[in-house]
C-alpha cells in the first residue's frame, strides 16, 4: 500500500492516473481504471456537451469509484461543462492546459477536486496561485502535445516549486517509473500510451499492433500537424508531412479543412478560432466533435503534407493559414486512426514509451503489476541502503 497526497486527495487506492486521450479515454477505459483502484479520466474535448453528459452517466454506471472529466477551459461551452460536472457529482475535473480561475473556483466551491495539466514550472506556479488542488506535469517524452523538457528534469523542478501534489507524466509504464516519480517528490503518475495499450482501451486492435511494433525511435515530434509540437507515431504519412514543402501544402490543407467543415458543421470562423486557440497553446488536442460523420477521415487528401509556407502567414498570430487549417483538421486525423481504424490515413498521438511496451493487459492487471513491481523496487532500494 502506497499512500500519497494524491491517493488522499482523490480517495483512490493507488497513485496512478489514466491520462486523458481524445477518442480513447471514454467511459470504458476510465471506468476500468477507476475500478482497478486508479483514477480514470474521460477526455471530453472531442465530445459535444450532450455526449459528455452520456459519457458521465455511463461511467458512473460502470464504476462506484472516483473518476474525472478532462476539459478545455477555452471551449465555448466550458462554463456549461463545468455546471454539468457539478450537477452530475463527478468527483474530479482536470484541465487540458490553461485553466480559468473562475472555473476552478466554481468547481472547488462545489467540492470537485481540480487538476491542471502543466508543461513548465511557471504554469504550475500560476495555477497553484489560483487554488488548483493538484497538477499533472508532463515531460517531453509524453504523447500528444508536449514541451521539450524531459520528465526526469521537469518533475524535480516542479515539485520543488509548488506545494500542491504533482502527478508526473510522460514516459511512465511500470513500477520502477512510479518509484522514480515518488523519489522526485511526485504524488503519483499519469500514463496515456500505457493505458491506450490495454485490453480495456477501445482503440482498434490493428492500431494497437502498430504501437506495439514501434521502437524507442518510433515517434516524432512535429509542428507540421497543427502548428504546435505534437508527438505522434512515425508513419509514412507523418514522414511525408514532416518532409514536404511547397505551395501544394496549403491547397491540401484547405481541401481537407473544407471536408472537415462539411462534416462537423463548424463555420469557417469557428474553425479558424479553434485553430488559433490550439496554436496559442491554450487548448489541447481534439477540437472537433464526436459523431461528426465517418467519411472525411477516408477522403483523398487526408494524407497531408506541409502546413505552413512562408508568405501565407497571418502576421498577428505568427500562424500560417495552412497551420490554422491543419489545427482544425487534427481531430479528423486522430479520429481516422483511433475510431475508424485507418492508421494509413490518420494520426496516432503516442509517447516514446510505446517503444518499451509489448503487451495488452487489462487495466486491473496493469495496475496490480505496477504496484507489485513498485513494492519490489522499494524493497531493493531499502535493502541496498541497509547493507
Ligand atoms: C492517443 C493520445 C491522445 C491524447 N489526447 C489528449 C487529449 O485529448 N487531451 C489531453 O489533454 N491530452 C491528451 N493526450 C496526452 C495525455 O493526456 C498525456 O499527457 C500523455 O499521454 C502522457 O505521456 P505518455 O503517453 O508517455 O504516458 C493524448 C495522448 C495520447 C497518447
Amino acid at each position: 500500500m502506497i499512500r500519497t497526497p494524491l491517493t488522499e486527495l482523490v480517495g483512490i487506492r493507488y497513485p496512478i492516473v489514466q491520462a486523458a486521450m481524445g477518442y480513447v479515454s471514454g467511459p470504458r477505459l476510465a471506468a476500468a481504471t477507476s475500478n482497478a483502484g486508479g483514477l480514470g479520466l474521460i477526455a471530453s474535448a472531442t465530445m459535444s456537451l450532450a455526449e459528455l453528459g452520456d459519457a458521465i452517466e455511463e461511467t458512473a454506471g460502470r464504476t462506484a469509484a472516483p473518476f474525472g472529466v478532462n476539459l478545455r477551459a477555452d471551449a465555448p461551452d466550458a462554463a456549461e461543462r463545468v455546471r454539468l460536472i457539478i450537477a452530475s457529482r463527478v468527483p474530479v475535473a482536470s484541465f487540458a492546459l490553461a485553466p480559468r480561475r473562475e472555473l476552478i473556483a466554481a468547481l472547488k466551491e462545489a467540492g470537485v477536486v481540480t487538476i491542471a495539466s502543466v508543461g513548465a514550472r511557471r504554469h504550475a506556479e500560476k495555477v497553484a496561485g489560483w487554488g488548483i488542488d493538484a497538477v499533472i506535469a508532463t515531460g517531453g517524452e509524453g504523447g500528444g502535445h508536449v514541451g521539450s523538457v524531459p520528465t526526469s528534469l521537469l518533475i524535480p523542478q516542479i515539485t520543488a516549486a509548488v506545494d500542491v501534489p504533482v502527478i508526473a507524466a510522460g514516459g511512465f509504464f511500470d513500477g520502477r517509473g512510479l518509484v522514480a516519480a515518488l523519489a522526485w517528490g511526485a504524488a503519483g503518475v499519469a500514463m496515456g500510451t500505457r493505458f491506450l495499450l490495454t485490453s480495456d482501451s477501445p482503440v482498434p486492435d490493428a492500431v494497437k499492433q502498430l504501437y506495439l511494433a514501434a521502437g524507442l525511435d518510433g515517434t516524432v515530434v512535429t509542428t507540421r500537424v497543427d502548428g504546435v509540437p505534437h508527438r505522434v507515431l512515425r508513419t509514412r504519412m507523418v514522414d511525408h508531412l514532416v518532409g514536404a514543402r511547397g505551395v501544394g501544402a496549403l491547397v491540401r490543407s484547405a481541401r481537407n479543412a473544407a471536408a472537415f467543415r462539411g462534416l462537423s458543421g463548424l463555420s469557417w470562423a469557428e474553425m479558424v478560432r479553434q485553430g488559433q486557440a490550439l496554436h496559442r497553446g491554450t487548448g489541447q488536442r481534439g477540437t472537433g466533435r464526436r459523431g461528426t460523420g465517418r467519411r472525411g477521415t477516408g477522403q483523398r487528401g487526408t494524407g497531408q503534407r506541409g502546413t505552413g509556407q512562408r508568405g501565407t502567414g497571418q502576421r498577428d498570430t505568427g500562424l500560417t493559414w495552412g497551420q490554422v487549417l491543419m489545427a482544425a483538421n487534427t481531430p479528423v486525423l486522430l479520429r481516422a486512426a483511433m475510431v475508424d481504424g485507418r492508421p494509413d490515413l490518420g494520426l496516432m498521438s503516442s509517447g516514446q514509451v510505446a517503444g518499451l511496451i509489448e503487451d495488452l493487459p487489462s487495466c486491473a492487471e496493469l495496475i496490480e503489476a505496477i504496484m507489485a513491481e513498485a513494492d519490489r523496487c522499494l524493497d531493493r532500494v531499502t535493502k541496498s541502503r541497509s547493507e
